[in-house]
């Protein structure tokens, strides 16, 4: 005789409204943060060949697509500027009056509160070597040396109008050199989301193109080995003692353990934790899709949905608005 199971999981799973019902994880816009790519003296959008669909953005369509993207309720916007002229100090990245405050400016005024205006916290964009600080006579890139260029950058940043910096060099003591430099200048209010657990990672090839990374070589002598999951704690616990307001893991899908890690480290003490789907988890999506062999708005949503369930209150997806219709619809 057949034993028939009187424990069916599948009856909550038989319809889409009881799917609806009990799904445990939610993807809502308000939780996403858009990064988007300024380009110095562009005059239309520069398509980015390994990003498909992403651009780097002229003055005028990069107003419009930040409009957009508040208009789509997406929760936050992560500025990163490509300059035309670099050196070995990354001057550019504290001119007060330079490109990257000139966007910050420009992206304010046009959303104003109504998204959380964040800008990328790092010197590589700006330095001709491409790494993320300055380096040392030896041309090892310099910790301490760097710490109060971090500083000086955060005030710029903070002067132009963004609600919270985003250090991303992974600088030891960039969080709290930074805090004191706000402070110190009277912006106690402006947050600092951490990129506390950022490994050195080949999945932000695309990115170099995004932003014409002029970098030889690699970031390992300072972002994470990706063969270590502790020190992700380690990395977190002191970024939060040093003031960070949230902190993030970065890349996301190859990183689902840690991010799991963090989040039950952080969660307890009320830190909320942002993942950043980064552009080669883009790349390698997009072209899938492209060649037909995975469904791209559903590999979207499961991604994203994957990410939130490991444990992130907000993810950073280039993909942001696209989510946001997906979702949209199937609501
Ligand atoms: C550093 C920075 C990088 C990314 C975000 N901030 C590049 C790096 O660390 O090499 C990567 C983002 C992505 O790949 O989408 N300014």
């Amino acid at each position: 005789m057949t034993a028939y199971p009187q424990a069916r999981p599948r009856r909550l799973r038989r319809t889409a409204a009881i799917r609806r019902l009990v799904a445990r994880t939610r993807v809502d816009p308000a939780s996403l943060v858009l990064p988007v790519f300024a380009l110095e003296d562009a005059r239309e959008p520069v398509p980015i060949g390994s990003m498909p669909g992403v651009v780097q953005h002229s003055r005028d369509s990069l107003r419009a697509a930040v409009a957009e993207a508040a208009a789509a309720g997406i929760g936050g916007l992560m500025i990163f500027a490509v300059p035309r002229r670099r050196d070995p100090l990354g001057t550019g990245g504290t001119e007060p009056d330079g490109f990257l405050a000139t966007t910050i400016r420009d992206v304010v005024a046009e959303v104003g509160t109504s998204m959380v205006v964040m800008a990328d916290l790092c010197l590589d964009e700006f330095t001709d070597h491409g790494h993320c600080g300055v380096l040392d006579a030896a041309g090892e890139v310099d910790n301490d040396a760097t710490l109060p260029r971090y500083a000086q950058m955060a005030v710029v940043q903070a002067d132009a109008g963004v609600a919270m910096v985003a250090p991303s060099g992974m600088m030891d003591g960039q969080v709290g050199a930074i805090r004191a430099g706000l402070d110190a200048a009277g912006h106690h209010q402006v947050g600092i989301l951490a990129y506390s657990a950022k490994y050195a990672s080949a999945f932000y090839g695309p990115f170099r193109e995004a932003v014409a990374s002029t970098l030889a070589g690699d970031r390992r002598s300072y972002q994470q080995d990706p063969a270590n999951l502790d020190e992700a704690v380690r990395e977190t616990a002191l970024d939060i003692a040093e003031g960070a307001d949230m902190v993030m893991v970065k890349p996301a899908m190859g990183y689902l353990d840690v991010l799991r890690r963090v989040a039950d480290t952080v969660a307890p003490l009320g830190v909320p934790v942002a993942a950043y789907q980064v552009s080669g988890e883009y790349a390698m999506i997009s072209a899938a899709a492209e060649r037909g062999w995975i469904d791209r708005d559903a590999a979207i949503v499961e991604s994203l949905t994957a990410i939130r369930r490991a444990g992130a209150d907000i993810v950073l997806t280039y993909w942001a608005l696209a989510a946001a219709r997906l979702l949209d619809r199937q609501a």
